[in-house]
């Protein structure tokens, strides 16, 4: 931690109270407060955590005012163009750019985990074939700590490595398999010669009656796409499996939770949503009815796609996945996508709107994504599995980071005690 000479003074009922402030790399100072219960007798009060620093890290950084997003210090539209999915997840696991000979072994090792257990195999028959894919995640991710006994010993460091790579390898095939039992099409295995994003549309696309070839520039996108959603920071998921493994829970319970997490449509279930929404807007003409709801503080729909916790700028990754979507329905031959018609014209007459320039609320990372991905084949219900598969390199960074960290205690807020006073029980006779 970047320490300072800085502090902050709190002055309550006439007591004054020094507080240590520490200085980050990049972003704001931080009040240190974890004496102020003990000396002041005290509780912040920060519902959401919107003012809130959980933990110190060194892996991604968010300007959210300057719409700025980087990795170990890269920025994200670098990595995007430059770099790919795996040496991404090397860079968020190890904190820098692997030499030739590193990556090379980093893949090597990833692609010779893609496989499950056999036996996990009958897991997915134990869900209804109409069951999303993101509750079958949850269900077989959990499992696996009850398969891979050998790398649950979070003290470890040489566990902590292989369960990292497993979960790395290992969820491209759990979503690929959660997609076939659910249009009823046979597992297919991974293949240790196609590299990541073609191994997950080969085992997503691919059926035993025919040869399956990837496009490259498809893979190429995918992977792109997967790069987008690696890391962000402390959102909802990633402080979720922060929070399940400050007790010592095992890596795979750990980012189960932060599967949960992650499919709620305010977060990672925002692609899902957004296409639907923007179907249902259908056409141009229908945007100004969408608009006026989305505004309306009586009606509890909210263009989904759009705002943000930290960006209140164009978020990086939108930027990325917008030119990413004319690229590859240009490919397609897509050229006259009347969804991504509606999401363009959607942007267009929200940001001419003061409620969401006022209220600074751009395109996220969700807003395009959805496009690109069912213009690939992709149902909306693959799209937050899609999702959690991309963002468990950033889970597990985290998770290794914070099991390093000298001042790791279990998590546990308090709160604002609003309920009944001390009374007594009244027997039921008497009430
Ligand atoms: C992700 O945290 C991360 O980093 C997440 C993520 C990641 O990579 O991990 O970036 C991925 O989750 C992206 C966000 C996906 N979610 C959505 O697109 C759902 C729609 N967006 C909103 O629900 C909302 O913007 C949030 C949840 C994303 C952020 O909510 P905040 O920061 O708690 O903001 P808020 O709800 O307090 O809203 C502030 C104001 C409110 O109006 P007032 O009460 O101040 O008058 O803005 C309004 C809100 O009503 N508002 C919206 C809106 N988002 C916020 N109004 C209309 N449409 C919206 N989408």
């Amino acid at each position: 931690m970047a320490d300072t000479t800085k502090t902050a003074t709190l002055t309550i009922d006439g007591e004054s109270y020094e507080l240590p402030m520490h200085s980050p790399t990049a972003g704001p100072d931080v009040v240190d407060i974890r004496k102020l219960y003990g000396q002041a007798g005290v509780f912040t009060y920060d519902p959401g955590f919107t003012s809130t620093a959980s933990c110190d890290s060194t892996i991604t950084y968010i300007d959210g005012d300057a719409g700025i997003l980087t990795h170990r210090g890269y920025p994200i539209d670098q990595l995007a163009g430059k770099s790919h999915y795996l040496e991404v997840c090397f860079l968020l696991l190890y904190g820098y750019l692997p030499k030739a000979e590193e990556l090379e072994a980093f893949e090597t090792t990833v692609t010779r985990h893609t496989m499950i257990h056999e036996q996990m195999h009958n897991f997915f028959r134990g869900f209804r074939r109409d069951a999303h894919p993101m509750a079958t995640m949850v269900g077989v991710v959990g499992a696996m700590s009850a398969f891979y006994h050998d790398s649950t010993d979070i003290s470890d460091e040489r566990q902590r490595e292989i369960a990292s790579f497993r979960l790395i390898a290992k969820m491209p095939t759990i979503a690929a398999m959660a997609y076939k039992y659910s249009i009823g099409q046979p597992f297919v295995y991974p293949r240790n010669d196609l590299d990541y994003a073609a191994n997950f549309l080969h085992m997503c696309f691919s059926v035993p009656a025919e040869e399956y070839h990837v496009d490259p520039i498809l893979a190429r996108a995918m992977d792109r796409i997967f790069t987008l959603h690696a890391d962000h920071e402390q959102n909802a998921s990633t402080s979720t499996v922060r929070l399940a493994s400050s007790s010592g829970a095992n890596p795979f319970a750990c980012v189960a939770a932060g599967i949960a997490c992650l499919w709620g449509p305010a977060h990672g279930g925002a692609n899902q949503a957004c296409l639907e929404m923007l179907k249902e807007i259908g056409t141009p003409d229908q945007i100004p009815e969408y608009i006026a709801r989305a505004k309306d503080k009586n009606d509890p729909f909210r263009l989904m796609g759009f705002g943000h916790r930290v960006y209140k700028n164009f978020d990086p990754r939108a930027k990325v996945m917008k030119q990413s979507a004319d690229e590859v329905l240009d490919l397609l031959g897509v050229d006259d996508n009347p969804t991504l018609q509606v999401a363009k014209e959607l942007e267009k007459a929200a940001l001419d709107d003061p409620y969401f320039t006022e209220k600074k609320l751009f395109p996220n990372v969700d807003f395009y994504s959805g496009i690109i991905l069912e213009a690939m084949g992709f149902p909306t219900s693959m799209f937050t599995p899609i999702f959690a598969l991309s963002r468990t390199v950033g889970w597990v960074s985290q998770w290794k980071e914070q099991l390093s960290d000298p001042q790791m205690k279990i998590g546990r807020p308090r709160q604002l005690y609003q309920g009944a006073d001390l009374r007594d029980y009244v027997d039921i006779e008497n009430r």
